[in-house]
């Protein structure tokens, strides 16, 4: 299978969704404070998608024969790398990180994007570990050019993060986003310079790194989603959907301008 190259009309749309995902992710954002559940989080999420008269894309969504995702965004707190669960149980507090991503449908084309955020004061390496996953994400999306390859974007990111002496996550990938929320290519987070798929105009592709504040290696929780550290220390995630064009990548998950 190839690499779906966007047509006009489809990236038209792809703006669309990805500004959609992009603000729900901003309002989101507002709402993560001490006190709150991530339960309550979710709900907030349900509600903001519809509002845009948006689809939760992880809502009901199911890898294989496994139980489909229960939730309307993926919330992951402290040793949550991706794909939590909000639960009435989990209730932020001064000091934690939650990992918010937000990934809807609307009109037939798909927005992924994700941040991590403190809440409250945070321990300095914690804060660290934020800086150094963002500015990650950005050092991938410097290499998403026309002619370079997918594993140029792999290997910037992990030797950034691995200088600074994190574990990047190798189970989980960035992707082709379209049509569907997971296309090709995959997009590891580690890897060799001049390896995988050539990069072409019209490419939109889902980065992210994920970034463990020790050991990089990761378990899955009893409830078939929910991805955590190994050694249960925290663990950070950003991610935006980028086109790829002869003028270089362009971000496509940002707010449109308030009007
Ligand atoms: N937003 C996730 C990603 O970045 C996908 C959600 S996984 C789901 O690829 F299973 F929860 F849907
Ligand atoms: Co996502
Ligand atoms: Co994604």
């Amino acid at each position: 299978m190839a690499i779906p190259i966007k047509n006009a009309e489809a990236i038209r749309r792809m703006r669309e969704a990805c500004a959609i995902a992009a603000e729900i992710l901003a309002k989101l954002k507002e709402q993560a404070r001490p006190g709150v559940t991530t339960y309550d989080l979710d709900q907030i999420g349900r509600d903001l998608i519809a509002s845009y008269g948006a689809r939760s894309a992880p809502y009901g969504y199911r890898h294989g024969s496994g139980r489909p995702f229960p939730a309307y965004t993926c919330l992951s707190v402290n040793e949550e790398v991706v794909h939590g669960i909000g639960s009435l149980k989990r209730i932020l507090r001064d000091g934690d990180i939650i990992a918010l991503d937000v990934t809807v449908e609307y009109n037939g084309y798909i927005g992924d994007n994700a941040i991590t955020v403190p809440i409250g004061h945070i321990a300095p390496r914690v804060a660290e570990l934020l800086k150094v996953t963002e500015r990650a994400l950005y050092i991938g999306i410097e290499q998403a050019q026309v002619g370079n390859r997918i594993g140029d974007i792999s290997h910037a990111i992990q030797v950034y993060v691995e200088a600074h002496g994190f574990g990047i996550v190798r189970e989980m990938v960035g992707h082709g986003v379209g049509q569907s929320m997971h296309e090709e290519p995959q997009i590891p987070n580690f890897g060799r310079k001049g390896t995988g798929e050539k990069i072409k105009p019209g490419m939109t592709l889902a980065i992210e790194p994920m970034v463990n504040l020790g050991v990089h290696q990761v378990r899955t929780l009893s409830d078939g989603w929910t991805i955590v550290t190994a050694d249960g220390k925290p663990s950070a995630h950003f991610e935006h959907t980028v086109l790829t064009t002869d003028s270089g990548p362009e971000i496509l998950t940002v707010p449109r301008a308030a009007s």
